[in-house]
């Protein structure tokens, strides 16, 4: 199926981190700036090296001249539904309403294994093209909408963590699942993809609403039995979700503490939202090395409120970004990004675009338990990457000249980029996405 390699090397503006530059500081540390260098890649697809493009490449090399530009790791999105393409930019309703009207009725039409297929495709082919390369992906509480999922990532050759949804309550009586059976599911997902090739499974209770407690403790149970398996959900994303779960769960301190009280609280859980947490819950992730996925465009577009990540970082929590979509309204980081600024604004918080980038990339990698393989540019590293224009039309490009350094211009390029500046997307090594025109 996959070709046989050359050994690559790209020429352009080299940009990864090594470490966390901290959330308001443009001077932070860990920003790894090569300008004009040749990025190595070997023959199984791994970053093999870099060098200054003055200094001649030694041996033979397929070059890739993108002299001027940048080349980012590709992104990393740690929230997203694929069922959810048929309602990205539904009007008018917060959450639960948003889920019973809009989201509800698209994710039905996922218990057709042609429509999964073919939502899935589309799904994955749109994530490239905006430069994301891994992705923690809620499909739908049908099994064929995960085989077929799996599939499509599996033939992209991407990173991607996924799992059935379990909802088998407060769910239309067409989404809802039983507990016994979706844990049987579960198990028959897990080994048809769990660890196969760059796939990993995530054991997904949709949220507290929507799970028995019944369901909620054979998801814990799972989770301590089958290692490197992931958890995913939504927690506090929402006031009146927030307060339904309290009527729900009257045992629990918290929210965060019903999935903990059901061991579904570990360091390879991921969270979505977490807007609605307090100084304990905050505690119990930083604990556990958990990480909330922020999902900034979501957030603005339901209304869901401002995630305090000034305290999230104080507490020591992982913090990753997720696009949410179709409560976000786009696919793109870039977007997410930007959205993400503009939430700390409201906070009295200046996010650098370094903060942005490397959240994006390491940051999420290492809250993944991923950093060996995805979110940088280390020797080793599977070559995931993006290639990018750093202007696409004339106000970007003015913007571009007149910008005064590296953090000026990387910032303009978040706010004002979208995948209009996408040059090429990499995976394992090998071009996936190539934009057509110049
Ligand atoms: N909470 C439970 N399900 C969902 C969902 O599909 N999207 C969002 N944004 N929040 C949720
Ligand atoms: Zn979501």
């Amino acid at each position: 199926m996959t070709t046989a390699l050359r050994r690559r090397a790209i020429r352009a503006d080299l940009l990864d981190f090594t470490a966390d530059p901290g959330l308001e500081d443009v001077n932070g540390p860990g920003v790894r700036w090569r300008p004009d260098h040749w990025l190595l890649i070997d023959e199984q697809g791994r970053i093999a090296g870099a060098q200054p493009a003055s200094e001649p490449l030694q041996g033979d090399w397929q070059v890739e001249d993108h002299t001027g530009r940048l080349v980012l790791p590709g992104f990393i999105d740690t929230h997203l539904h694929s069922g959810q393409i048929d309602v990205i930019g539904a009007h008018g309703t917060a959450l639960l309403d948003w889920l019973e009207t809009h989201t509800f009725p698209a994710e039905r039409r996922m218990g057709d294994a042609a429509h999964a297929e073919a939502i899935s495709s589309l799904f994955l082919d749109a994530l490239l093209a905006t430069g994301t390369t891994t992705a923690a992906v809620f499909p739908t509480v049908h099994v064929s909408s995960v085989d077929a999922l799996f599939a499509q990532a599996e033939a992209r050759g991407m990173r991607l963590i996924a799992g059935k949804v379990l909802m088998d309550r407060h769910a239309p009586e067409f989404l809802r699942d039983e507990a016994a059976a979706s844990d049987a599911d579960n198990r028959a997902l897990i080994e048809r993809w769990h660890g196969r090739g760059r796939l990993a499974y995530a054991v997904t209770p949709r949220f507290a609403v929507t799970s028995t407690p019944e369901q909620m403790r054979l998801a814990g149970r799972l989770v301590g039995e089958v290692p490197g398996l992931y958890m995913q959900t939504h927690v506090a994303e929402n006031t009146d979700e927030v307060r339904w779960v309290a009527e729900l769960f009257p045992e629990a301190r918290s929210y965060l503490d019903v999935y903990a009280r059901f061991g579904l609280l570990h360091d390879r859980s991921i969270f979505a939202h977490g807007i609605w947490l307090d100084e304990a819950d905050r505690q119990a992730l930083a604990a556990a090395g958990a990480q909330v996925a922020h999902c900034p465009s979501s957030n603005l577009f339901l209304g869901s409120g401002l995630f305090d990540w000034a305290a999230a970082e104080a507490g020591g929590v992982n913090v990753s970004f997720g696009c949410d979509v179709g409560g976000g309204t786009s696919l793109s980081m870039l977007r997410t990004m930007a959205d993400g600024y503009k939430v700390q604004a409201m906070r009295g918080r200046r996010l650098t675009a370094f903060k942005c980038l490397y959240t994006a990339t390491r940051g999420a990698a290492r809250a993944l338990r991923l950093e060996q393989e995805i979110g940088s540019l280390d020797v080793g590293a599977t070559a995931d990457l993006a290639i990018w224009d750093w202007a696409s039309d004339p106000v970007s490009r003015r913007r571009q000249q007149v910008a005064r350094d590296l953090h000026d211009r990387l910032f303009a390029w978040m706010t004002l980029g979208d995948d209009r500046n996408l040059v090429a997307t990499w995976v394992a090594g090998r071009p996936v996405v190539t934009r057509s025109q110049p």
